[in-house]
């Protein structure tokens, strides 16, 4: 099967469990399951472990020594890269977006701990981000390196192609899934699950809820980054525009800013169910989730994949929004 053919190094703990949502779905009276990948395993998990596992091969077919990545001061994604290079015996250089601050705490701090070389770009343009990574890779190459340059979130064809693969997980462990909610940012997971339902689940539709960009602009992206990876590894489907489904209704104030809808659905998976969700991507697709089945908006059987960001919960500016939060009985 296509990808299987495509180099990569084992890093997550997969399959990672699929779990029903008992108590939630007393309460909702729905048929509601959660795709774990918050336990993909390597320090603290979460979805971008396996874009990893596709990307860091890539690296080691092209003997590069250093992964070098693009992100916010909390990335998730950023953590992981520093993960699997120590994993792996790689330098890990990160371009991290905002000042430098006195403390670090979340991401930033397992970052420190990683031990990757961390590099703050102030404040750029989010459409220059490509330039910056140019710049790094040729100062690297400058000092006798050879860099391995990811993306901003991972999201290229070897990224998409990973959630691509984790649908046929998911289809091993339940086949009659109608609706699949994520978080989508830079957009990778959602084009891989995008691309894995027309291959293994053909009657479930995939909704994306935006946690940052508007949803015409990741409409597009998505639309992008399927057509490239069909292309690329030759897949037997074509997409079109009734494929992708994004929704830019639970942004709220920004990206990274927790906010009421957020926070509830945060509160409903942790006391309902011992699950922890993240201010900045899941606890904000899980509120879009309960709000759409409050509505009867979705087929069920729905699964919401749990993307990770679990460190996101001990930043300081969580634990300000948090606290007052979750100090209210
Ligand atoms: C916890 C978490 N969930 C979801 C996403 C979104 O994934 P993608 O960037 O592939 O859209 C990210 C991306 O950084 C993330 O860290």
């Amino acid at each position: 099967m296509f990808f299987e053919k495509i180099p990569r190094i084992e890093l997550a703990n997969l399959p990672t469990p699929l779990e029903r949502l008992n108590n939630i779905n007393s309460q909702k009276n729905v048929d509601l399951w959660i795709k774990r990948d918050d336990l993909t395993g390597l320090a603290f998990g979460g979805n971008k472990l396996r874009k990893l596992e596709f990307l860091a091969a890539d690296a080691r077919e092209k003997q590069c020594d250093t992964l070098v990545t693009i992100g916010g001061q909390q990335s998730n994604h950023a953590r992981l890269t520093a993960a699997a290079a120590a994993k792996l015996g790689l330098r890990a250089t990160l371009l991290l977006l905002g000042e430098k601050t006195a403390e670090a705490s979340g991401n930033y701090l397992l970052d420190l701990l990683l031990g990757a070389e961390l590099k703050f770009l102030g404040d750029v343009n989010a459409l220059e981000l490509e330039k910056h990574l140019k710049r790094e890779k040729e100062q690297l190459v400058s000092l006798g390196h050879n860099p391995y340059i990811i993306p901003l979130g991972g999201s290229n064809n070897l990224g998409v192609i990973s959630y691509t693969a984790a649908v046929k997980e998911l289809k091993g462990q339940r086949e009659n899934i109608k609706t699949i909610i994520t978080a989508c940012g830079s957009a990778g997971t959602q084009a891989g699950i995008i691309l894995g339902c027309k291959l293994f689940l053909p009657d479930c539709q995939v909704v994306g809820i935006s946690v940052w960009h508007p949803a015409d602009y990741l409409a597009e992206k998505l639309m992008e980054l399927c057509t490239e990876t069909i292309k690329e590894f030759q897949l037997p489907i074509s997409i079109s525009q009734k494929d992708i489904t994004v929704l830019g209704d639970y942004i709220g104030a920004g990206y990274g800013v927790p906010d009421e809808m957020g926070l509830a659905a945060i509160r409903t998976f942790a006391r309902r169910e011992g699950i922890i969700l993240d201010p900045t991507y899941t606890g904000k697709a899980a509120a879009a989730l309960l709000d759409m089945i409050d509505q009867s908006k979705l087929s069920e059987p729905i699964l919401f994949w749990h993307t990770g960001g679990t460190p996101g919960i001990f930043t300081h500016s969580s634990a300000r929004h948090l606290s007052l939060e979750f100090s209210k009985s």
